[in-house]
């Protein structure tokens, strides 16, 4: 039967160039941000200075877009307008969110991070917040970490869980709605890193009643860099004090008050200064069309191409790194067939477009807009690879992964 899908493909102009399956990474760019840059390029030459205000366009406002597109990706993970923000990366989303929270309650200086979140995520809390006992938890098996173990770490002294809802090694998807009830039944806030979620599974923050969450369009949403969005549920945004600021964060910015400084009560809140604009404008195509596609047709899609990549790799003896049950796994596969890096770099040469990670091993990660016939052929040359020997060209290049 024909998928339906796949007439998606030629609004990915990369497709007809390689067997692109790492979307899990950075997802493919749509034919339209060519449009949508023009238009922000066109914006920019005729209205000049006066993009910022809404008088002379029926679109929003520069001033306005951070938050528009803000509400655009708000129905893809169940949160309501207003309450999505989007920010450059994650690190600085994360950087602002602590500055904005109140961990002076010695009696709670707990933070509960696993050894399975994304590296910067962790970076962030340990500088920010030197006085704190980060608290992680290790994956046992480096692909998921023990539920039992990370909700018993999670005690009255916890002011903080910050973690991944999938992993971004394994995919192993964490047990998200537990974790935030644990955490709320003890006094603490729980903060998401969706990056791998958002794009690819149906997220509903709104169900889950999660404090905070960040993710980004680079991957699953087709949405390239600079682009991420940080969720905060709406009755704790006034609750926040960022330090990190700036002025588009003020109720009345054009006041040019130096004295006083009123926070707005929306996603604003968490604002600073002037926006990179076009990354703003190459975010819409990708939302757009995960919109349209729907999540649930890409979540069907995902499963079924995972679980042939499983197949696949249990056929042909290669180790698989990520969770075999698919209600517990992302859309990515990691495998570790013998020699996997030097594969990967092969893989590379020959248009395969995968991606290695330390402690890891091949991520593969198909979308909505690969064809089945594309997850067996990137199968199917790891197979010649490793028959022909020519990974063992790439032995030397090892050096460079640190
Ligand atoms: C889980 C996760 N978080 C964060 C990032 C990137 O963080 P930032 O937006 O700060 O560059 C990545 C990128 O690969 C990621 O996989």
């Amino acid at each position: 039967m024909p998928d339906p899908l796949l007439n998606w493909r030629d609004q990915f102009p990369i497709l007809a160039t390689c067997n692109y399956m790492i979307s899990n990474s950075l997802g493919a760019m749509p034919r339209k941000v060519y449009d949508k840059l023009h238009e922000y390029a066109d914006t920019w030459a005729t209205l000049g200075v006066r993009a910022w205000g809404s008088r002379y366009q029926d679109n929003p406002t520069w001033w306005e877009l951070k938050g528009a597109v803000g509400d655009m990706i708000a129905p893809l993970m169940g949160a309501p307008p207003g309450s999505v923000l989007v920010h450059e990366n994650a690190s600085i989303a994360n950087s602002i969110l602590l500055s904005a929270l109140d961990f002076s309650d010695s009696a709670r200086n707990k933070i509960i991070v696993t050894d399975q979140d994304f590296p910067s995520d962790v970076y962030t809390l340990r500088n920010m917040l030197p006085h704190m006992d980060i608290h992680m938890i290790r994956s046992r098996d480096g692909m998921t970490i023990d539920t039992d173990e990370l909700l018993a770490a999670i005690d009255e002294r916890t002011r903080l869980v910050s973690t991944s809802h999938i992993l971004f090694r394994s995919a192993y998807i964490m047990p998200a709605a537990a974790i935030v009830e644990k955490a709320h039944r003890v006094g603490a806030q729980v903060l998401l890193n969706g990056y791998h979620s958002i794009g690819v599974i149906p997220v509903d923050v709104t169900a889950l009643n999660v404090d905070f969450y960040i993710g980004g369009t680079l991957k699953w949403m087709c949405g390239g860099p600079g682009g991420v969005f940080m969720y905060v549920r709406p009755d704790l945004l006034k609750t926040l004090q960022p330090r990190i600021t700036g002025w588009f964060a003020h109720q009345r910015p054009f006041a040019f008050d130096v004295e006083n400084f009123t926070l707005r009560e929306d996603a604003y809140r968490l604002a600073n200064g002037t926006p990179a604009m076009a990354a703003l404008y190459a975010i819409q195509p990708g939302v757009e069309i995960i919109a349209q596609v729907g999540l649930a047709a890409i979540r069907e899609k995902s499963i079924r191409q995972t679980e042939l990549l499983v197949q696949l790799a249990d056929a042909a003896g290669y180790e698989v790194v990520s969770p075999r049950r698919v209600e517990e796994r992302g859309g990515t596969i990691t495998l570790r067939p013998p020699h996997a890096y030097e594969i990967s770099r092969e893989l590379l040469a020959r248009d395969q477009v995968i991606d290695y990670r330390e402690g890891a091993g091949i991520r593969i990660a198909p979308h909505f807009y690969n064809s089945d016939d594309e997850v067996r052929q990137v199968m199917t040359v790891i197979r010649d690879i490793l028959e022909d020997g020519s990974w063992e060209r790439h032995a030397r290049s090892r050096a460079f992964v640190t």
